[in-house]
C-alpha cells in the first residue's frame, strides 16, 4: 500500500495496553490514567484490524505496549496474528520484566522476533530509571530469548548517564546474539524534559574505542536504524537517531492504538478512530469487563472488512510528510509515547 507521497507502508505498530509495569521517568513517572477495557480494543477487533491492513499490503506487526505482556492472553493474540494471511511476521517489543514467565508461550506463538527495551546495565542506575529493582531478570530473559528467538535486539534510549553506560550497553551485543540499537529521545510526553544526545557523537566516541567498525549494509528488520559491525562481536550496533538523522522520507509505518486509534505519524494527532469503524451501529457490547460484538450481532465480515479498507485508505492519503519534531510548537501530539505504542 502506498501512501499520498508514494511510501511503501507495510508495517503497522499495534499498542494493545497502555499499563506498564515500570515508571521510566521519560515515559510515565506517574503511571497514566486509568482505562475502561471495554475502551480498549478487544483481540477480535485487533484482528479484524489486522487483517484488512494485510489485505492492503501490510506484512509485518509489532505488539507493544505500555507493557504489552501486562495484558492477559497477549500470546494468544500473537497466535492470532501469525495466522492472518499475508502477515509475514509478529514480532513484540517489551520492557522484559515478564519475559521469563511468557517466553515459552511466546515461542509456541511462533514469535518472530522480540525487542527488550533496556536503557542501563547498571542495576542502580535501573532502578532509580524505572522504578523497579529487576534488572537481573531482564537480564536472565534477554539471554534465554537470545537462545530460542529468531530476532532479539536490544532497544536503549539514549540518556545522559555518563559512558560507561552505553559501553556497557554496547558490549552486550559482543556477549550475546542480539542487536543493541540507541534511540533518539523524542519530545512526546515525558520524553520532552530530556535533552536528546546526538548520535553523531556517540558515534565517533564508538570507531575511536573500536577502530575495526564499520557500516553494516545487511537487512536487520523493517525499521529506520543504521547498523554498524565491530569486529568479533555477534550483534550488530544501531542507531535510531530520529531527531538528528531525520528518517520520514523512507517511513513505512503506522500505528493502531489500544483504543483503536490509527495514527499516521508519532508527532500529529492525524489519523482515523477504527474503533468506531469496528463498533459501528452498537457501542455496548460487553462481557466481564472487554468490549465484545454483542451475541449475534457480529458484524458481516466482508461488510467490516469494506468499511476498514475505507477508513485505512483514506488515512494513508493523509499521512504527513515528516514530523516536526525540531519545531515542538507544531507538535499535535498530546498524549505519551505509552499509548503511542513507541
Ligand atoms: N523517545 C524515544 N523512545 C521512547 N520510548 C518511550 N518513550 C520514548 C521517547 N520519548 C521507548 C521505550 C521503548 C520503546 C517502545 O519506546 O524505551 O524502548
Ligand atoms: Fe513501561 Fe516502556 Fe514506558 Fe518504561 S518506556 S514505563 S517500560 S511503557
Amino acid at each position: 500500500m502506498k501512501d499520498g507521497f508514494g511510501r511503501t507502508i507495510d508495517y503497522m505498530r499495534i499498542s494493545i495496553t497502555d499499563r506498564c509495569n515500570l515508571r521510566c521517568r521519560y515515559c510515565m513517572p506517574y503511571g497514566i490514567e486509568p482505562v475502561a477495557m471495554q475502551e480498549i480494543l478487544c483481540f477480535e477487533e485487533i484482528e479484524a484490524a489486522a487483517r484488512c491492513a494485510a489485505s492492503l499490503g501490510i506484512r509485518h506487526l509489532k505488539v507493544t505496549g505500555g507493557e504489552p505482556l501486562v495484558r492477559r492472553g497477549c500470546c494468544r493474540l500473537v497466535k492470532m496474528l501469525k495466522q492472518v494471511p499475508g502477515i509475514e511476521k509478529v514480532t513484540l517489543t517489551t520492557n522484559g520484566v515478564l519475559l521469563e514467565e511468557y517466553l515459552e508461550q511466546l515461542l509456541d506463538a511462533g514469535i518472530d522476533g522480540i525487542n527488550v527495551s533496556l536503557d542501563t546495565m547498571d542495576p542502580k542506575r535501573y532502578k532509580d530509571l524505572t522504578g523497579r529493582d529487576c534488572l537481573a531478570s531482564v537480564l536472565r530473559a534477554l539471554e534465554l530469548a537470545a537462545a530460542g528467538v529468531p530476532s532479539v535486539k536490544v532497544n536503549a534510549v539514549s540518556l545522559d548517564l555518563g559512558e560507561e553506560n552505553w559501553t556497557d550497553l554496547v558490549k552486550l551485543a559482543e556477549r550475546l546474539p542480539v542487536d543493541v540499537r540507541f534511540i533518539e529521545i523524542m519530545p512526546i510526553g515525558y520524553g520532552k524534559e530530556f535533552p536528546a544526545l546526538d548520535h553523531r557523537e556517540l558515534l565517533d566516541k564508538l570507531k575511536m574505542l573500536y577502530p575495526g567498525l564499520r557500516e553494516d549494509r545487511s537487512q536487520h528488520g523493517f525499521g529506520p536504524a543504521v547498523y554498524y559491525k565491530i569486529p568479533g562481536f555477534r550483534g550488530s550496533i544501531g542507531f535510531i537517531s530520529a531527531i538528528h538523522g531525520k528518517f520520514c522520507s523512507s517511513c513505512n509505518r503506522v500505528r493502531l492504538t489500544s483504543q483503536g486509534y490509527l495514527k499516521t505519524c508519532l508527532c500529529y494527532e492525524d489519523g482515523t478512530d477504527l474503533r468506531a469503524v469496528l463498533r459501528e451501529g452498537w457501542n455496548t457490547g460487553e462481557k466481564e469487563g472487554h468490549y465484545c460484538w454483542p451475541e449475534g450481532l457480529r458484524p458481516d465480515d466482508a461488510e467490516l472488512q469494506g468499511r476498514l479498507r475505507k477508513a485505512f485508505e483514506e488515512a494513508l492519503r493523509k499521512k504527513p510528510a515528516a514530523h516536526c519534531f525540531e519545531e515542538p510548537e507544531k507538535i499535535t501530539e498530546a498524549g505519551n509515547m505509552a499509548s503511542i505504542g513507541g
